[in-house]
C-alpha cells in the first residue's frame, strides 16, 4: 500500500471512531512505524510501505482506536523544547506545566539548588537544570517513574539526583528553589476522567485526594524544611484548586500569586519563604 493511501485510510478509521485530530494522529502513528519525521512523509507520498512498516502501523492505530494515548505508542513527548521520553509508568508532561518553569526562571533566575517534588518523567527537574544551569534534586515515590526520569536526565545531560521517597521526607539541605506539580485531580472527578487519561495514566500521578487538595499543605510543609530563606516554592494547580493551595501557606510566607494559564484558568500559585 503506498504512504499516502495507508495514511488517508488511518484518518478515516480514526475519525469514524470519533478519535480527535484523526489526520494528524495518523502521521504521527505512521512516521513511528516508518521511523522517520513528518517532512520525510509529505516528500515520498508515492513510498509503498513494507510488509513490517504495514504491520506496525496498523498495531498503533489498533491500540490508538482502543483509547492508549499516542504518546504512550511512540513512547515521547515534547517539553518546553525538549523531547522526553515517556511510558505509561510517568504522566504525559502537559504543555500547561510550562507555566511552572517560566514562573521559576523569572522568579528564582539565580537558583543554584533546585528540587522537583512528583517528578514523574523528570520533565521539571531536567528542565529547569539546563535553564538555570543548577544542581537538581527529583523525588518520586514511583521507582518506574524514577527510572524513565533517570534516562531523560542522561540523554539531556542534565545534572539531577533522583531519590525515591515521600514527597521529599528523604531529603535534608538547603535549596533555592522547590517546584512541584503534584497529583490534584480530585477523587470525586476521578471516574469522569477521558477515557485516555483514567484508564492509561497512572493513577498515583492524577489523584490528589477529596477535593484534589490533599498534597499541598504537605509540600508546603517540605518546603519550610528545605528551602533557604528567601527561596520560592512554585507549584501547579488543577482549575479548582487555587484555594487550596493558596490556604497551605501560612505566615512564614511572602509575595503569594496566582498565574494563569492562556486558557484563563488559575494554573500556578508561588511564594516566596520568608521565615
Ligand atoms: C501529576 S504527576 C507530575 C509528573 C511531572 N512532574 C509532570 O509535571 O508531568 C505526579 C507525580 O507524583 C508522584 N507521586 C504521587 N504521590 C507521591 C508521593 N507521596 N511522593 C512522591 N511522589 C508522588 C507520581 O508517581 C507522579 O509521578
Amino acid at each position: 500500500m503506498r504512504l499516502q493511501t495507508a495514511l488517508r485510510q488511518g484518518s478515516e478509521i480514526l475519525a469514524s471512531a470519533g478519535i480527535p485530530e484523526p489526520r494528524l494522529t495518523a502521521e504521527v502513528l505512521l512516521c513511528h512505524a516508518l521511523r522517520r519525521e513528518r517532512a520525510w512523509l509529505y516528500a515520498h507520498p508515492e513510498h509503498e510501505l513494507t510488509t513490517v512498516e504495514w504491520i506496525h502501523y496498523g498495531r498503533y492505530l489498533h491500540e490508538r482506536l482502543q483509547g492508549r494515548p499516542v504518546q504512550y505508542i511512540t513512547r515521547k513527548q515534547e517539553f518546553y523544547g525538549r523531547e522526553f521520553e515517556v511510558t505509561p509508568a510517568v504522566l504525559i508532561p502537559r504543555p500547561e506545566t510550562e507555566h511552572v518553569v517560566e514562573q521559576a526562571l523569572k522568579a528564582a533566575r539565580g537558583a543554584r539548588r533546585v528540587l522537583d517534588i512528583c517528578t514523574g518523567s523528570g520533565n521539571l527537574a531536567v528542565t529547569l537544570a539546563l535553564e538555570l544551569g543548577a544542581a537538581a534534586v527529583g523525588t518520586d515515590i514511583s521507582f518506574a517513574a524514577l527510572e524513565v526520569a533517570r534516562r531523560n536526565a542522561r540523554r539531556h545531560g542534565a545534572r539531577v539526583e533522583w531519590v525515591q521517597c515521600d514527597l521529599a521526607s528523604g531529603l535534608s539541605g538547603r535549596f533555592d528553589l522547590i517546584v512541584s506539580n503534584p497529583p490534584y485531580i480530585p477523587l470525586e472527578e476521578i471516574a469522569r476522567l477521558q477515557r485516555e487519561v483514567r484508564d492509561y495514566e497512572p493513577r498515583l500521578a492524577l489523584e490528589g485526594g477529596p477535593g484534589g487538595a490533599a498534597f499541598y499543605p504537605r509540600i508546603v510543609r517540605e518546603a519550610e524544611r528545605l528551602l533557604a530563606p528567601g527561596g520560592w516554592l512554585i507549584v501547579e494547580i488543577g482549575y479548582q484548586g487555587e484555594q487550596a493551595a493558596r490556604c497551605a501557606f501560612g505566615p512564614a510566607w511572602t509575595d503569594a500569586a496566582t498565574e494563569y494559564d492562556l486558557a484563563g484558568w488559575p494554573r500556578v500559585v508561588r511564594a516566596r519563604f520568608a521565615p
